[in-house]
């Protein structure tokens, strides 16, 4: 979608829809705050007005109307898209209202282009931004593997009109916005490839080829490398697959002279596990197939940094993913094995579907070897996480309580919200192993929060914090503004976290 800015004026717009946001109370007749509107009314011979006075278009959130051939346009239709309160508007309700927007022209086939009138509520460059965001994050579709007639629908084109004679930067918010945008669309893209394509090689080939792409230096370890530097925990995970593990290391540098400002090395690491079956503590059947969005966290991970590369903050980063799959077979990890992790920890393997916690336990030791002086890991980490959570909030816990809230900030400046969880010493005590430095699971009992204490033992005095995203990384039902499965969550939370950080250093 190639996405632009410009004033033409209400009558010359070339585009095959435009697209208008009403709020509610909002009419043609009000002409204080919709000049629009009254412009469109008079544009259309009274066409807009009349269907105000009979109450088919009264601004509730995603009512539409489309209207065709009315007017002296060059436009052919006009959609008339219901934008609910004004009082709600703020980025996240944009961004909805600009993806259930492009959705719904979508549905018409052969619309290729719209323009999107900017009214004067949604003036600012923070909601420019979110229009943009919506649009890309709700034109996207997820049938990539069903044959395509000609006339798969896809907007190609997108023009932000304004009504202001000083309309805010809007090439700044198209960029940011087609950056997190599409870095979000590509995310979603690897969690929707299933497992037989999506493998840990091909995980690690798509970061090459997306690092190469965007000026990021990229490394894959293999499993020699692993058995060499001790990575037991991760090893331990990949032995029951032939599918060879991958160590996927993307590392961004700011720029020439914004370089060497700053000794800090933020690390953002992804749970990558292409499928989980469970291994030996084999899952059942029922929706199994949807373990192979368990690589999410990585992808969130490798979106974000694609995000960073385009935006370039002035603080280094390093996204890590332990990419692997989780399969039962003779060579398989048992329950009650113990492995010796990179830390030099050793960990009892009591159930086999705990297989998260200990990849992302090596490639944490790994990001602190390389210096990370803050890590943020990302996994769909646990079941009780979707329990209680559900797909609206992500968790957040961790052992540095500025680094969570800088965390539950940026998720909320983005609409990619997180919940914090306690991490108290006592549950520690869940996981202490009678053979072993520490298990992998506990009883029963908070299974998020001691999923997250077992990760704790791995990030040492480095602060860090662990999103469990098992909840919000894939929907069950379709949105208005999206369509059902991986929504990507993480990417936009994850670079604004490092967007906000670079900002506050650059003001110290
Ligand atoms: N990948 C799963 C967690 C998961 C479950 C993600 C549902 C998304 C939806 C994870 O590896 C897992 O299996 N966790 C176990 C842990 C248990 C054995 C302590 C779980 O949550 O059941
Ligand atoms: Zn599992
Ligand atoms: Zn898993």
């Amino acid at each position: 979608m190639k996405i632009t800015a410009s004033r033409t004026s209400l009558g010359e717009i070339s585009e095959d829809v435009l697209i208008v946001p009403v709020f509610e109370g909002e009419t043609p007749r009000d002409s204080d705050n919709a000049s629009a509107l009254a412009a469109l009314d008079h544009l259309t011979r009274g066409a807009i007005a009349s269907l105000f006075d009979e109450g088919e278009m009264t601004g509730k959130l995603d009512s539409s109307v489309l209207l065709q051939n009315v007017g002296p346009f060059s436009t052919k239709r006009l959609l008339l898209y219901g934008a609910g309160k004004a009082d709600d508007i703020d980025s996240v309700s944009v961004r909805r209202l600009s993806g259930a927007a492009i959705r719904a022209i979508l549905k018409h086939r052969v619309i290729r282009s719209a323009a999107f009138l900017v009214t004067r509520k949604l003036e600012s460059e923070a909601l420019a931004q979110a229009i943009v965001e919506g649009a890309l994050v709700g034109q996207m579709s997820s049938d990539l593997y069903r044959a395509k007639d000609e006339s798969t629908a896809e907007i190609e084109a997108l023009d932000l009109i304004s009504e202001l004679p000083e309309p805010p930067d809007f090439d700044r918010a198209i960029k940011a916005g087609s950056a997190m945008g599409e870095a979000t669309n590509y995310a979603r893209g690897l969690g929707f490839e299933p497992s037989n394509v999506m493998t840990p090689t091909e995980l690690a080939d798509r970061a090459q080829k997306m690092a190469n792409g965007e000026g990021l230096a990229f490394e894959a370890l293999g499993e020699d490398e692993m058995k060499r530097l001790g990575m037991g925990a991760l090893l331990a995970v990949s032995r029951g697959s032939t599918e060879p593990a991958r160590l996927i290391v993307l590392k961004y540098e700011p720029d020439g002279e914004q370089a060497g400002a700053s000794s800090d090395l933020i690390a953002l690491v992804g749970k990558g596990i292409t499928f989980d079956s469970g291994g030996i503590s084999i899952k059942p059947a029922a929706r199994m197939e949807e373990m192979k969005y368990d690589m999410c966290g990585g992808a969130a991970v490798i979106g974000a940094m694609q995000v960073i590369a385009r935006l370039r903050p002035n603080v280094r980063v390093i996204g890590v993913v332990p990419a692997s799959e989780n399969l039962p077979s003779g060579r398989a990890v048992k329950p009650g094995d113990v492995v010796r992790s990179f830390s030099g920890k050793t960990i009892e393997v009591v159930n086999t579907d705990a297989e998260g916690r200990l990849i992302l336990a090596d490639a944490i030791t790994y990001a602190i070897n390389n210096g990370a002086t803050c890590v943020v890991d990302a996994a769909t980490l646990t079941g009780a996480c979707v329990v209680a959570l559900g797909e609206t909030r992500a968790a957040v816990m961790g052992s540095n309580q500025q680094l969570i809230d800088d965390l539950v900030a940026a998720g909320e400046q983005c609409g990619e919200r997180l919940w914090q969880l306690p991490l108290d010493d006592a549950y520690g005590d869940i996981i202490k192993s009678d053979i072993a430095d520490v298990k992998n699971v506990g009883n029963r009992t908070a299974g998020s929060i001691t999923a997250g204490f077992f990760l704790k033992h791995f990030a040492g005095t480095v602060p860090w914090a662990h999103l469990d995203i098992a909840g919000t990384a894939w929907i069950e039902n379709e949105k208005p503004y999206l369509v059902k499965g991986a929504t990507g969550f993480g990417v936009r939370l994850l670079a604004n976290f490092v967007l906000n950080r670079a900002k506050a250093q650059d003001k110290e």
